[in-house]
């Protein structure tokens, strides 16, 4: 059978070759922390799994969805929007719902790029936003994200003959692999720089619920004009550990909402009524449960975050999302120090080149296990005695 070249042309799943690699250590019978991954651990919240069973027992659920979504869970999405970040949202015409952020941004491309537009996209940055580049034909460029930039683009810095034909760029804060954080200032900048150069936004919101130290991260929408420039895509996966179900909706301007649901109309017949049912009620529901999530995974970050530093690990802990981006020590890649965590210590992480080039010299660790098993796995690297002498370059 002859694939399209469309087809051909999709990135290889970079972390399909770590997943093989751990499989192959657990077949072999040996005990592998898995910090590689980004997959909620903790079961969805009882409330919402009941809300979903109760929905499901109604034979009113089982029909086809409208093709746009059940108005409630739109309603839902815009009440959340004004209790969370006090962003008012017309729910008939700025939300889009979908399977999940990950469908939204794969779409984004085919609806608003004819085949060779260009897009920015940040480096390190989520391997699936390469996915709607393939499929939709267009052209992307890369801006970095430094840690001397606080993991943040720097506008200035991209060529003037790319912000000129850029039609659309990709922003995600808390940023997934670095696990930094964007403040209102940042978001500003980003509605100025978009509206002076004519470029539209595309704010993945994934981790948009996970900030630590008291500090709630920022809405893309909380920013005057915002609306005017772009969309903010939120997800129930991260917030609610409902990775499996498969909801995600996205907010914002009204043109570009009408182009994910036009797109969607002819792909699919949205997403199962009891699900759509659960989720709204997850948004509308006691918070409490969130707020619960936020503790644990920052707990977590500040035991991991102790532990390297006392094995002589110089790292910085993230603010956001359920990610440690630690620097790779002095003499290896981060594939090179990947494949040694998992071949010496069973330790598995991912490797920041996976993200792309200026992920090369750190790894992603998950927040993803309880803390014990995080000073164990910490423990573990600690018997190599990579960090006892040596100063860690990045
Ligand atoms: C940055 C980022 N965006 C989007 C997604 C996709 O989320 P969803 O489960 O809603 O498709 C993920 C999932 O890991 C992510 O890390």
């Amino acid at each position: 059978m002859e694939y399209s070249e469309r087809l051909k042309k999709l990135p290889e799943q970079f972390f399909a070759s770590l997943v093989n690699k751990v499989s192959k250590a657990v077949a072999e019978g040996r005990n592998v922390i898995n910090l590689g991954q980004g997959n909620p651990d903790q079961p969805t919240p009882k409330h919402i799994v009941k809300a979903l069973q109760e929905s499901a027992e109604d034979p009113g659920t089982h029909r086809y969805s409208p093709f746009r979504g059940i108005d409630e869970l739109k309603e839902a999405a815009a009440t959340f929007y004004k209790n969370q970040y006090n962003v008012d949202i017309d729910p008939k015409t700025e939300v889009a719902i979908m399977f999940g952020a990950k469908s939204g941004l794969v779409q984004l491309p085919l609806c608003l790029l004819n085949e060779g537009d260009l897009m920015l996209l940040p480096d390190p940055g989520y391997p699936d936003y390469m996915s709607g580049v393939v499929l939709a034909n267009v052209d992307y460029k890369t801006f970095p994200l430094k840690a001397e930039n606080n993991f943040l683009p720097d506008f200035a810095a991209i060529p003037a003959e790319q912000k000129e034909a850029a039609k659309l760029m990709y922003l995600n804060y808390p940023n997934n692999p670095t696990g930094a954080t964007a403040d209102r200032s940042f978001f500003e900048e980003t509605v100025a720089f978009a509206k002076e150069h004519n470029i539209t936004i595309m704010h993945d919101f994934a981790y948009g619920a996970i900030g630590f130290d008291g500090k709630r991260p920022v809405s893309f929408l909380e920013v005057e004009g915002a609306k005017d420039i772009g969309v903010e895509m939120y997800t129930l996966s991260k917030t609610y550990n409902m990775a499996g179900w498969r909801v995600g909706f996205a907010v914002g301007n009204p043109a570009i909402i009408e182009a994910i649901n036009l797109i969607q109309d002819h792909l699919h017949c949205s997403l199962f009524p009891a699900v759509q049912k659960a989720a709204a009620a997850a948004l509308t529901d006691d918070q409490k449960c969130v707020d619960e999530l936020v503790a644990r995974y920052e707990q977590r970050r500040n035991t991991l975050i102790e532990a390297c530093r006392n094995i002589g690990w110089d790292v910085q802990a993230p603010t956001g999302s359920f990610f440690a981006w630690l620097p790779v020590p002095k003499g290896f890649t981060s594939e090179s120090f990947a494949d040694f965590l998992l071949e010496k210590a069973d330790v598995a992480v991912a490797a920041g080149k996976g993200f792309g080039e200026f992920g090369e010299g750190y790894v992603r660790v998950g927040l993803l296990v309880d803390d014990d098993v995080l000073i164990e796995a910490v423990n573990r690297i600690d018997k190599l005695n990579l960090f006892k002498t040596s100063s860690i370059e990045v």
